[in-house]
């Protein structure tokens, strides 16, 4: 059968577009479950072919939904979380796709392992041209009365370990013109009574990303804030204070909340813009989203 549709492929290419034998030709392959149109315009419509992307906190909801994303359009993609179980998985699924993928153990709060997440890139791949900045936690609560190693846990993740993976990409990033995506979130424009400490955290990303975006835009390499509002993810559930919990997962369930797959795609946007277009911030709230 192989051979029967490699030959009749080859007769295709050979004939005028859309003449009525190669018309009759072509719905026997699609019979046969080989479309060669359709493999042509998927080709056509990959636009990070040649590149490399990093993702952090590939492992669940917005990271993994951009890692899928980010492979679909042609592009390696190193994906990198705590959960290696998770990452396994989703490496199998992508390699099955066909996708060039590698999947790295990394706690972004240790500075050192950020590094050799970078490094693991380049030699697997060659360089680095797209850093995702996705790992995070939201442990909501009020200000008062506090657990303090949850705002340890914020500052350490949402902030230090977005700067360190920042600062172990950027050389390559330079090199390369490359694009670091920061993952913030409508909690990065807005406080709120109740997530005072993860909005500090995200205010500091997009401070963080502006100051770095007006140093280095003019070498190349674009800088883009993601500002996500309500995602259906299970980011809510590691929350350790339970009416903190129970408030927003109450306020959550009374919309139509984003997908990852939604968020995913604003990334890609960004990722496949002519070189020449910077999409320096992009904040999507569910319609439903009244704050
Ligand atoms: N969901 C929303 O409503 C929403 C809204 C605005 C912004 N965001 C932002 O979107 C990003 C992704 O969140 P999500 O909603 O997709 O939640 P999620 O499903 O809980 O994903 C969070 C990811 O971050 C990873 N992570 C957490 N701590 C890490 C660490 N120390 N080192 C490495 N990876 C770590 C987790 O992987 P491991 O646990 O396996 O390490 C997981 O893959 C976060 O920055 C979040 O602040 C989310």
């Amino acid at each position: 059968m192989r051979k029967v549709v490699g030959y009749v492929h080859r007769h295709l290419a050979q004939r005028p577009s859309g003449d009525a034998e190669g018309t009759a030709w072509r719905y026997s392959l699609m019979n046969w479950g080989h479309d060669p149109l359709a493999k042509e315009s998927e080709a056509m419509t990959r636009q990070l072919d040649d590149k490399v992307a990093l993702v952090t906190g590939a492992s669940s909801g917005i990271g993994e939904a951009t890692a899928i994303a980010l492979a679909e359009q042609g592009a390696a993609v190193v994906i990198a979380a705590r959960r290696t179980d998770r990452l396994e998985s989703l490496r199998g699924k992508l390699s099955d796709d066909g996708a060039r993928v590698l999947a790295v153990e990394l706690d972004v709060a240790d500075q050192a392992a950020c590094a050799a997440a970078v490094e693991s890139t380049v030699e697997e791949f060659g360089g680095l041209d797209i850093l995702v900045n996705n790992a995070g936690v939201m442990l909501l609560g009020p200000i008062v009365g506090a657990d303090t190693t949850d705002w340890d846990r914020m500052i350490q993740t949402n902030v230090l370990g977005l700067m360190y993976m920042t600062d172990a990409a950027l050389p390559h990033l330079i090199e390369r013109r490359g694009h670091l995506i920061q993952v913030s979130s409508v909690a990065g424009r807005v406080p709120s009574r109740g997530a005072g400490v993860y909005n500090a955290s995200k205010f500091a990303v997009n401070a963080f990303s502006e100051s770095l975006r007006q140093e280095i835009t003019q070498r190349g390499v674009r800088v883009t804030l993601v500002e996500p509002g309500i995602v259906a993810t299970e980011l809510r559930d590691h929350i350790t204070n339970e009416a903190a919990k129970n408030s927003v997962n109450a306020r959550a369930a009374e919309m139509r909340q984003l997908q990852s797959a939604d968020i995913a795609a604003a990334i890609v946007y960004a990722a496949t813009q002519p070189d020449h277009v910077a999409v320096n911030e992009i904040l999507v709230r569910p319609t439903d989203q009244g704050w």
